[in-house]
């Protein structure tokens, strides 16, 4: 099994594609999480160019489950990474989309203790991939989830908060990372409900929207110093 220190010197990461994929630095977190816990049985929604598979699948030696609809839009980066470092036999992937795949796993009664959701992150979407992870999660388990910095993930975070008893939100370093613990079932009565708005992110999702989609300008340049200033 390739260490996970020399993943970085061999997956390839197109340069207009590569900042999709979590950073080195959350691939080494995942994968040291995983390991602490002594997780085995794994799954993301959002497989991309494979990175986060690499570090889970190095952590457990074991079958991780990866879901993309998309991976031949890129490609196949994804998967010839995963190719690369030797790590396919240990692959169960779908080229479909999450909202079809998750129903399917939950059908077969399959069950895994880390769920890593990367996948389409519009609010519904993530909501989707939560809502089956919870069901496909075992107790002690771990749903992980990216992109904090998006308005859609702080929501879902929030909602986890503040209606979901049954997680325990975990504590760690990583800015762009939120972890959720299973710790017990869930007993809520149908009269259950907490509002969940917030105004994090704002400022970070209205900005990185607006770079997103505006042309290059003297302001823009500027803007983008500033944010590589403060990262
Ligand atoms: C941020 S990238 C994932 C990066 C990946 N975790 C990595 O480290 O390389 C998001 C991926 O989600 C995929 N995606 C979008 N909608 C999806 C859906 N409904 N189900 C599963 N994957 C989806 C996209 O094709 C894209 O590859």
């Amino acid at each position: 099994m390739i260490a996970v220190a020399e993943i970085k010197n061999k997956v390839d990461l197109p340069d207009d594609i590569k900042s999709s994929a979590v950073k080195f630095s959350e691939g080494e977190f995942l994968h040291t999480i995983i390991k602490k816990n002594n997780f085995k049985k794994t799954l993301e929604t959002g497989f991309g160019l494979g990175l986060s598979a690499c570090h889970i699948i190095t952590a457990t030696n074991s079958m991780h489950v990866g879901i993309d609809p998309f991976q031949a839009n890129y490609n196949s980066t994804g998967l010839k990474n995963v190719e690369k470092l030797g790590l396919k036999p240990l692959l169960e992937f779908y080229a479909d989309y999450s909202h079809n795949v998750l129903p399917k796993l939950l059908n077969e009664k399959r069950t895994f203790d880390f769920i890593f959701i990367d996948g389409d992150h519009k609010y519904d979407g993530q909501f989707i991939d939560f809502y089956y992870a919870d069901l496909l999660l075992e107790k002690n388990g771990n749903i992980v989830l990216h992109d904090t910095w998006m308005r859609s993930t702080a929501y879902l975070v929030n909602y986890i908060k503040t209606n979901r008893k049954d997680y325990e939100f975990v504590t760690q370093e990583l800015r762009n990372i939120a972890v959720f613990k299973k710790i017990g079932t869930d007993t809520r009565d149908w009269l259950y409900f907490k509002g969940f708005g917030t105004s994090k992110s704002f400022f970070t999702h209205k900005t990185i929207a607006w770079l997103h989609n505006t042309n290059d300008s003297f302001l823009k340049r500027t803007v983008i110093k500033l944010k590589d200033i403060l990262k």
